[in-house]
């Protein structure tokens, strides 16, 4: 029987419990929610049992298809049992669709597809505001090797293509996301963190109504709804 210990790390959107197992850790998701490196602070009610919910979800299909991840049991509505990884702190950005960042940097209007998919790195800091880097800095930086960075790259674009085909089932566009990758303690990659509203953009592929955290960012009201949404067509409830 695996019990959980002390807390080990309290972030944004979750906290992190150490386990009777050094192997494992408990992941509880919060209503919290922030914006722009925490400037903006707020509340969305429900959100940490979605988040929780679909990102469960998607792990295990994606384990399915051949992709390690970090997942291993959930416990409750909030709760996941997780493997303990030492998180490689890169963000890894999959980019189907311009928007946010990219628009503004390149001037791309939002919805222009892109030709091929776009990856980018940042460098998880808050303090530095999480920096867009590539694979020159991450070398000179050490934020880990060049094999580890093709095994992420090759797994993102691998979580890419069944995300983009499972969504446009359910009639979303998966516009772009961001991805966490940790390693465990034998040294494997796999892929952590969540996959949820917090960290893709879901786009309505009839209406293009947004179903995601832009509508918390950009203070577009319907919050809730749209994570509702979202559980409903993936977990049909
Ligand atoms: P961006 O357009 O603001 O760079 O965001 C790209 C994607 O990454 C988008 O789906 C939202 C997600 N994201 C996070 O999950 N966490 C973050 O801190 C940021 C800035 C973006
Ligand atoms: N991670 C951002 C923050 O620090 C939130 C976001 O825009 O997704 O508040």
């Amino acid at each position: 029987m695996i019990e959980r210990t002390q807390q080990l790390y309290e972030g944004k959107a979750k906290k992190v419990f150490a386990t009777t197992d050094p192997d494992l850790v408990i992941v509880s998701y919060k209503d919290d929610a922030t914006a722009f490196n925490g400037e903006k602070k707020g509340t969305i009610v429900g959100k940490g049992v979605v988040n929780n919910r679909m990102s469960n979800y998607l792990m295990e299909k994606l384990e399915q298809k051949g992709i390690p991840t970090h997942y291993v049991q959930e416990l409750s509505d909030r709760e996941t049992l997780v493997k303990r990884v030492t998180i490689v702190p890169l963000e890894v950005i999959v980019r189907n669709i311009a928007a946010g960042s990219l628009s503004k940097r390149l001037g791309l209007p939002e919805g222009t597809p892109m030709s091929r998919t776009v990856l980018e790195y940042c460098y998880k800091d808050d303090a530095l505001g999480d920096p867009m880097v590539n694979a020159y800095h991450i070398m000179a930086m050490q934020y880990c090797t060049q094999d580890e960075l093709n095994t992420i790259a090759t797994m993102a674009l691998k979580v890419n293509q069944f995300l983009k085909n499972y969504f446009k089932k359910i009639n979303v566009d998966l516009v772009d996301f961001k991805l966490e990758f940790g390693k465990t303690s034998d040294g494997t990659i796999v892929l952590a963190d969540e996959i949820s509203p917090d960290t893709c953009r879901f786009w309505d592929a009839t209406t293009h109504e947004k179903l995601d955290k832009d509508r918390f960012r950009r203070d577009m009201g319907g919050v809730e709804d749209a994570y509702k949404e979202m559980m409903k067509r993936v977990l049909g409830e």
